[in-house]
């Protein structure tokens, strides 16, 4: 029996266009780096550079220098991506919820990132500090109807423009920092991708706004990404998945512990900055949910709202990432999305994007980027 090939639909985000409708989401500190988001972006993919806390990996990184290092790191990660994205689309991730966020913005548009994409808070002013670079597309992250509502209707009113595509990402299935103001509400059904996308999606229509919808968490393979192109997507974000490929910045010790992760090693943690987050249950995460503190000097003050700089209370969360990053087991903290335990192996970026599209029809374009 032949089965017939799925069309792909075309992700156009602003003025650009990738092969595949596949965006790999940007992972802090440093686990999305120029190495992988370039790699992606090569491949057909958007390949997405985190921002956050860049400058941390560098000497005599201070509460003093910390923006200027983090921009500058960040600069030249961007130089880094571009040249290995071969003409492929890049974006870089950058966090509200840093204090630093306006400068790693304004750095990210002028080093030629072609796309900024910005959750951890609502980026009500983001078309304001992109000002000056058209060609820049913007893409907010939300987990609710009500959330996108809220940024359309904010830019409409005060900048005249539209989201150049939203990625709607679960907090029930995702990794990383979570869009839920507690553990309860990030397991609720409600903020699902089955209830919110195509929500979305019948609204933006409905208002004739032509903006793409980008589902993420909880995306594994070809299947669930016809499901999420079913409900009205027209592209999917991965996080997991490209943490563990070769060409993920993270050491060799941070994979081997998405290969090594069950299901029950999954838990829901309350972040610092007052954010609910999915990571693995490493010690350092089990000995802050038995309420021991481990009290650190903070260095830099990275976070708006930081519950440990501000009460002394939670753990240094930059300290907990780069450890991780590092491949620190005992002092980590691994984020993780919900499907983390089915990682059982590492594999090249090629070959992921390649078992991603099982069963689709893959389009004739040549160019990574038609921009
Ligand atoms: C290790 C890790 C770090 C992450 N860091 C960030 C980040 O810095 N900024 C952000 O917007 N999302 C972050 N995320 C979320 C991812 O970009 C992505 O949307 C999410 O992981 C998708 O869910 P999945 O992991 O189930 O595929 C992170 C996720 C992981 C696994």
């Amino acid at each position: 029996m032949i089965t017939k090939e799925k069309e792909l639909p075309i992700l156009r985000v602003g003025k650009h266009q990738p092969k595949y409708p596949i965006v790999q989401g940007g992972m802090g500190v440093m686990i999305s780096g120029p190495r992988l988001a370039g790699t992606v972006a090569a491949e057909g993919g958007i390949g997405t550079l985190a921002s956050v806390g860049l400058g941390v990996l560098t000497e005599g990184y201070n509460a003093k220098n910390f923006a200027q290092r983090n921009s500058e790191m960040l600069r030249k990660y961007i130089k880094q991506a571009k040249d290995a994205a071969m003409g492929g689309v890049l974006a870089v991730n950058c966090m509200c919820a840093l204090c630093d966020y306006e400068s790693l913005v304004r750095t990210s548009c002028e080093a030629g990132a072609d796309i900024i994409v910005s959750g951890a808070g609502l980026p009500l002013k983001l078309p304001e500090l992109t000002d000056g670079f058209p060609d820049v597309a913007l893409v907010p992250i939300v987990s609710s109807l009500k959330a996108a509502n809220i940024i359309i209707s904010r830019w409409k009113k005060h900048y005249d423009r539209f989201p150049d595509g939203i990625v709607v990402e679960t907090p029930n299935t995702a990794g990383g920092h979570l869009g839920a103001r507690d553990i309860e509400q990030a397991i609720d059904p409600a903020l699902s991708l089955e209830v919110v996308v195509p929500a979305l999606v019948d609204y933006l229509k409905e208002n004739e706004m032509d903006i793409p919808v980008i589902a993420a968490g909880g995306i594994w393979d070809s299947s669930d990404i016809s499901d999420a192109f079913a409900m009205g997507a027209k592209g999917v974000q991965l996080g997991t998945r490209f943490a563990a490929t070769e060409e993920g910045d993270a050491s060799d010790r941070f994979k081997q512990s998405y290969i090594d992760a069950k299901e029950e090693d999954v838990v829901l943690i309350n972040s610092p900055c007052g954010l609910p987050g999915r990571a693995i249950n490493s010690p350092m995460v089990k000995r802050y949910l038995a309420g021991i503190q481990e009290r650190m000097p903070c260095r830099t003050p990275c976070l708006t709202h930081c519950i440990c700089r501000i009460k002394h209370e939670t753990f240094c969360i930059a300290d907990a990432l780069v450890s991780a990053y590092r491949g620190d087991w005992e002092n980590g903290l691994f984020f993780c999305g919900s499907n983390v335990s089915k990682v059982t192996s590492i594999m090249k970026v090629k070959d992921l994007i390649h078992e991603l599209l099982e069963g689709f029809k893959i389009p004739e374009i040549g160019l990574p980027s038609v921009s």
